[in-house]
């Protein structure tokens, strides 16, 4: 078994260091500019900004303008772009590296079974060379301006195609700088369980750096999965959502062997009322007071009072309403406990989060 890589050590991206290797992984509709500097604040070395379509005539879209918003945002700039087309794809890497991305992710992680309309994400992994096509596509657009060109994938279309070692090759080859990979195969959306032996064999097969991602939901998964892998950085998604804290958790943890404290509960009701005022600050009041749900939801679907506290927060319409009724959940809870109970984290419902992704994927 590889000795793990120390995930507080930089890592080189091209000519970028990357302070850490605990990164957070893209969820459209999730890691908004916002979410993304929370998770940074909070320990992740590296965030990865929502897809954006290569469809130049969504550009202009008030979702994905706000998508290729990076104001004030922690250097280096990653923003993900899907498509099936390469010289489109070309294009909207150009199109990004002109508004500040100073790395360019192609998506081919995405199970949502289309993307704008056509069959994208995952499902390129059917098509090598197109797959291939579009990476070369990328890195010849990315190449005068130094920027550095990576991949998000999955194991495989299906149990009986796992070709992530076969396209890991292929992409270091055509000159992609990084390779993340999902222990899942497009077939298996979210269901059962990730697999890390391809991530494994995806390691041994190029020098490029690996990133394993799937199913890392606490520190001890986090150290067995860089123990199995042998991967350069580890990718967290779900488990960061209502939890952003978890970055710094897993590094106290790989770095001492303990597990740190909680959050402090008026830490945490600190942290969650700076996000909203960032996140409407993005969105406005309408959209923002919306879409701010989920993510008040996650924060304390596994606290006492909960799920009521979530029922009630639905109704809530205004900024205001919601910030006081976050304010006076936290100050409730803090009588009790001083720290955030410890409770099972639970992942969205498998049947849940795509449902979920293709909403937030579909429409522009
Ligand atoms: C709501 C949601 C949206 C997602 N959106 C994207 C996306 O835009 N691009 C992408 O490459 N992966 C996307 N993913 C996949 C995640 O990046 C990640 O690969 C997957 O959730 C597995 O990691 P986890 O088990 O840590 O959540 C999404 C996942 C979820 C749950």
């Amino acid at each position: 078994m590889p000795t793990p890589i120390d995930p507080a050590s930089p890592l080189q991206l091209g000519a970028l260091e990357l302070p850490n290797r605990l990164f957070v992984a893209p969820m459209a509709g999730v890691t908004d500019r916002p979410f993304r500097m929370l998770c940074k604040q909070l320990g992740a070395g590296y965030a990865v900004s929502e897809m954006v379509t290569s469809r130049k005539d969504l550009w202009h879209s008030l979702k994905t303008s706000r998508r290729a918003n990076h104001e004030g945002e922690t250097a280096p700039i990653a923003v993900q772009i899907a498509g099936t087309d390469a010289a489109m794809m070309a294009e909207a890497a150009a199109y990004n590296i002109d508004r500040g991305a100073q790395v360019i992710d192609i998506n081919m992680g995405c199970p949502a079974k289309k993307v704008c309309n056509k069959w994208a994400g995952s499902a390129l992994m059917q098509d090598e060379p197109l797959a291939l096509q579009i990476v070369e596509a990328v890195v010849a657009a990315c190449a005068p301006h130094g920027v550095p060109v990576t991949l998000k994938m999955r194991t495989g279309w299906s149990q009986q195609h796992k070709n992530a070692e076969t396209l890991a090759r292929a992409a270091e080859q055509a000159g992609v700088a990084m390779l993340t990979v999902h222990g899942r195969t497009r077939e298996q959306g979210y269901k059962g369980q990730a697999e890390y032996d391809t991530i494994a064999a995806v390691k041994a097969a190029v020098r490029v750096p690996v990133v394993a991602n799937g199913d890392i939901t606490s520190p001890e998964k986090a150290l067995a999965v860089l123990r199995h892998t042998g991967a350069d950085a580890i990718m967290i998604g779900r488990a960061a959502q209502g939890r952003p804290w978890i970055f710094g958790d897993i590094a106290h943890y790989l770095a001492t062997g303990q597990h740190r404290l909680a959050p402090r509960t008026t830490e945490a009701k600190t942290w969650l009322l700076a996000h909203l005022h960032d996140h409407y600050g993005l969105y406005g009041e309408f959209a923002g007071v919306r879409t701010a749900r989920k993510h008040i939801g996650w924060a304390v679907r596994a606290l006492p009072g909960g799920e009521a506290f979530r029922q009630h927060m639905n109704t809530l319409d205004t900024c205001n309403a919601q910030l006081q009724a976050v304010a006076d959940f936290f100050d409730l809870l803090s009588v009790q406990h001083d720290r955030l109970p410890e409770a099972a984290l639970v992942l969205d419902d498998a049947d849940d989060a795509p449902a979920a992704h293709e909403a937030a994927c579909s429409a522009h």
